[in-house]
């Protein structure tokens, strides 16, 4: 079961249809944020709207509403599925206007979806997901959460058509992120992550995490990652987003990563952010 919004009011599916000269159709003019409702509870909405305005304000995006309806929207939308756990997926774009790239005079506009989210049991977890690496042939305006997403579109395909689950992005010989989460290698009792620079997003998952591994004391090196080392040397290492939390990689390009134990630091920290995540009033801004 599928809830729409679409301009100013919640639609039946069908009645959504979209302008063909919408300019996040024509252009992926526009902005988006993915925010998952736990048990009815949202994980993060405070930082996703955050950063919604953060990237609406990046390219110069208005708002159609106000933040404070924006969150209204959200939250009933994901109160009229009934599911344990919910998506909810909003995007702003520049508006309908003919198509010219500069700014139209247009009305940006809302569009909501809004369904139950897809889940994964411990065990698939402790299986973990194999990953290739990839060029990151991106802009180098990642950290804006904007629709344009053809490059991570042909990256996750070419997972795909490797037989693994995602693909991990390299920028000049080091690592950025993977094509719909950020990534972290552990080596030698430290977590290392690519720091919140341009060339990547800023996933409120991540955020998360890096609150866990600091609250537990362990240590982080939040540096550039290259390539090699994660390739040739990591002992481990997870991708992190809104949809999947933690999960933990087995294999880089084919390199079987030991499988995690209950005790290892990474499950501990995985524990842990679900846990500081699904608290009332975190903030990990
Ligand atoms: C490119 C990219 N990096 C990272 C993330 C993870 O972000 P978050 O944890 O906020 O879901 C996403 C999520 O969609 C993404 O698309």
């Amino acid at each position: 079961m599928t809830v729409y919004f679409y301009r100013d009011r919640f639609v039946e599916s069908g009645q959504s249809a979209v302008p063909i000269e919408e300019r996040a159709y024509n252009y992926g003019d526009g902005i988006y944020e993915l925010v998952r409702f736990d048990q009815g509870r949202p994980v993060g909405l405070d930082e996703h709207l955050e950063r919604l305005e953060t990237s609406a304000a990046a390219v110069r995006l208005r708002l159609p509403f106000p933040l404070a309806k924006i969150r209204a929207i959200v939250v009933e939308a994901a109160s009229r599925v009934e599911a344990p756990v919910v998506d909810v997926y909003f995007q702003i774009s520049r508006g309908e206007a003919p198509r010219v790239h500069a700014f139209p005079e247009a009305e940006p506009v809302l569009a909501l979806f809004a369904k139950p989210g897809k889940t994964y049991t411990d065990e698939f977890r402790r299986a973990g997901v194999s990953v290739i690496t990839v060029p990151d042939e991106r802009w180098s305006n990642c950290y804006i959460k904007s629709l344009n997403l053809l490059p991570n579109v042909l990256a996750k395909q070419a997972a795909v058509e490797a037989g693994v689950y995602d693909a991990v992005f390299v920028r000049d010989g080091f690592v950025t992120e993977a094509s719909a989460s950020n990534v972290f290698g552990f080596h030698a009792g430290t977590f290392h992550t690519a720091p919140a620079e341009r060339g990547i997003l800023n996933g409120i998952t991540r955020r998360f995490i890096i609150a866990a591994i600091r609250e537990l004391g362990l240590p982080l090196c939040e540096e550039r990652m290259s390539a090699k080392f994660f390739e040739q040397e990591v002992e481990g290492a997870f991708i992190t987003s809104t949809t999947m939390d933690i999960m933990p990689v087995c294999a880089i390009n084919g390199r079987v990563l030991p499988s995690l134990a209950e005790n290892s630091p990474v499950w501990t920290v995985l524990n842990r952010m679900r846990e500081l995540s699904r608290g009332a009033g975190l903030s990990v801004g």
